[in-house]
């Protein structure tokens, strides 16, 4: 496995590539691996001849006052974890090396972003889409693979790709969960003992919430104020950040339940965010 941290290089390296025929796939990551990451590394050396892995914690996409100071990091973790798992190329960049000091150019999806995280967090998903082209620039993949944990960041990168013609697949994978059905996320390493043994029960709450529309609840304000009290008694050292039954695709809040619809989460719990979905057809 080749570990590059200079941007230039990496695109040589994968414009080469190219040239050859080979097909590059890639998985984004911001470092602090874990079976979830691994998974959709697995999942894309199956796609691709050549497989790069991103570990870059990206600065423009996180806030003021949120955890980019404190975010977990593991970076002789990460170069196995990457290893084991096929990679052939890992690139490890600085910020500086991604930003130009006077950078100016920014890619942003605002009508994808009204709502859940991109209400919370102004600007977030400006960072991810900028940084993420800078990265299709970079890799050249012909196939990139995401979490579908992050559905809103997923949906928003679809339409960025299809608006811009970018001629990458984008793949969604199953979102990875413990054996209690909490959602992996680097962000659990934040979690106290019983905070950890309180948080199954997001997940939990919202496969009651699926059952109840799959058995004929069509208002969204009904099954949002059941899984909020829901909430309220499994998890009372929780803070729902929101709760809301979005169209999947425009990622918008639904009147009512007439197709599939995404029912999606975010709950602080101490010093963690924690978010997670359930898609529901009926
Ligand atoms: O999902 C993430 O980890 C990040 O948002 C991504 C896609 C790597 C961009 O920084």
């Amino acid at each position: 496995m080749n570990i590059i941290n200079d941007p230039q290089e990496l695109q040589q390296h994968c414009l080469t590539w190219r040239r050859d025929g080979l097909r590059i796939g890639l998985v984004p990551t911001m470092g602090y691996l874990h079976d979830g990451h691994q998974a959709l590394m697995r999942h894309a050396r199956t796609l691709c001849d050549r497989l790069v892995v991103s570990i870059f914690l990206n600065p423009t996409q996180f806030g003021p006052g949120e955890d980019l100071d404190k975010y977990p990091h593991d970076p002789e973790g990460d170069k196995a974890k990457a290893l084991a798992c096929g990679t052939d190329l890992l690139f490890m960049p600085d910020p500086a090396a991604m930003y130009a000091a006077n950078h100016a150019t920014w890619i942003d999806v605002p009508d994808l972003g009204r709502h859940l995280c991109g209400a919370r967090r102004p600007g977030h998903f400006r960072g991810v889409c900028t940084v993420v082209t800078k990265l299709f620039m970079l890799a050249q993949p012909e196939v990139a693979v995401f979490g579908r944990k992050d559905w809103q960041q997923l949906a928003i990168l679809k339409r960025l790709v299809r608006d811009l013609n970018i001629p990458v697949d984008l793949v969604g994978h199953d979102i990875v969960r413990e054996a209690d059905g909490l959602a992996l996320s680097s962000r659990n390493a934040y979690l106290t003992r019983d905070e950890r043994a309180a948080a199954p029960a997001i997940r939990q709450g919202l496969v009651k919430l699926a059952e109840m529309v799959q058995k004929g609840e069509r208002d969204p304000e009904v099954a949002k104020k059941f899984l909020r009290d829901e909430y309220a008694a499994t998890l009372p050292m929780g803070t729902v950040d929101y709760i809301e039954l979005v169209d999947p695709d425009d990622i918008t809040p639904v009147a009512a339940v007439t197709g599939p619809v995404l029912a999606a989460v975010a709950v602080g719990m101490g010093r963690a965010r924690l978010i997670d979905n359930i898609l529901i057809e009926v």
